[in-house]
């Protein structure tokens, strides 16, 4: 079936495509968090070695097998990296639209790990690929803050089981966890919009999330600065950065619900 060409541009009315849409899933990936200053994946930023290690490598299942203690450090040598980044305006329009609920539902789904979306205050959020501020038990799954843990207990001792923890993160060789995508694929089923913003959506399964959702009769808006293999699909897919268009397009929402007297 040929595909029309979706609108590239955000048009006059770009402010009105939220409005009227009662369930929302916004997607999120590492271009989200680019204006932060955390480096995407695909864009040219960070580094593809350290210590003369690949990062494929580094970040592996086989590594934490082989070497934890220097997983830990490479994941500490990162978490540094983000550390100083702070939630900007495109983080913050999507945690403002969930809590002042402008939408009867809006989930939000990230491939993002850097915990961004949980500093600007986003509540319903599936963390696809984890987070890099928690560490995983090997034995019993337990979960934990990194800034509940001293920072020289590498790796950390699980206070449940007494077993190494791992970073709370999905690796290279691993499967995302089965209970948060199929939650990711409910929401898309359901949802009538969906809203991908800043992933280059190649990443099997997250890539699988707005092909579902559009199955299923949802409108789908992409906000990209570049054309994506997903372009071609969506019904607006809008040039421009999270920071400029995410605060524009909720807003129109806002002014919908609070309409001026
Ligand atoms: N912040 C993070 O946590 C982070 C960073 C890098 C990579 N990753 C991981 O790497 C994988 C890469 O997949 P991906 O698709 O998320 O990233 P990607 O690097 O493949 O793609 C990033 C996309 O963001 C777009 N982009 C760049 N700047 C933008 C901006 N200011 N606003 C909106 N979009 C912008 C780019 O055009 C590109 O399409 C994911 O699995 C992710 O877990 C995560
Ligand atoms: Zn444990």
């Amino acid at each position: 079936m040929a595909l029309s060409a979706p609108n590239t541009s955000v048009p006059d009315d770009g402010r009105m495509l939220l409005r009227g849409f009662k369930r929302l899933l916004v997607l999120t990936g590492a271009g989200i968090s680019a204006e932060s200053g955390v480096p995407t994946f695909r864009g040219g930023g960070g580094a593809a070695v350290w210590r003369g290690m690949p990062f494929e490598s580094l970040s592996s299942a086989r590594m934490v097998q082989h070497d934890l203690p220097l997983v830990w450090e490479w994941f500490d040598y990162r978490r540094g990296i983000v550390a100083g980044c702070e939630p900007n305006a495109g983080h913050r329009a999507i945690a403002d639209a969930q809590t002042s609920m402008l939408f009867d539902d809006l989930t939000l789904v990230t491939q993002n790990i850097d915990g961004l979306h949980l500093a600007a205050g986003s509540t319903d959020l599936i963390e696809l690929h984890g987070n890099i501020h928690q560490a995983r038990c090997l034995s019993c799954n337990f979960r934990q803050g990194l800034n509940e843990i001293d920072p020289t207990d590498r790796p950390p001792v699980c206070s449940e089981c007494f077993d190494s923890m791992r970073p709370n993160v999905v690796l290279f060789g691993e499967t995302l966890d089965d209970t948060l995508i199929l939650s990711a694929y409910e929401k898309a089923a359901i949802c009538d919009v969906c809203l991908v913003v800043g992933t280059s959506a190649v990443v099997y399964p997250a890539n699988q999330i707005p092909v579902i959702a559009k199955r299923n009769g949802a409108v789908l808006i992409e906000v990209n600065p570049e054309e994506t293999d997903l372009t071609p699909t969506c019904d607006h897919s809008i040039r421009g950065t999270a920071c400029e268009i995410l605060p524009r397009l909720f807003s129109s929402v806002t002014n919908q619900q609070h309409p001026a007297p």
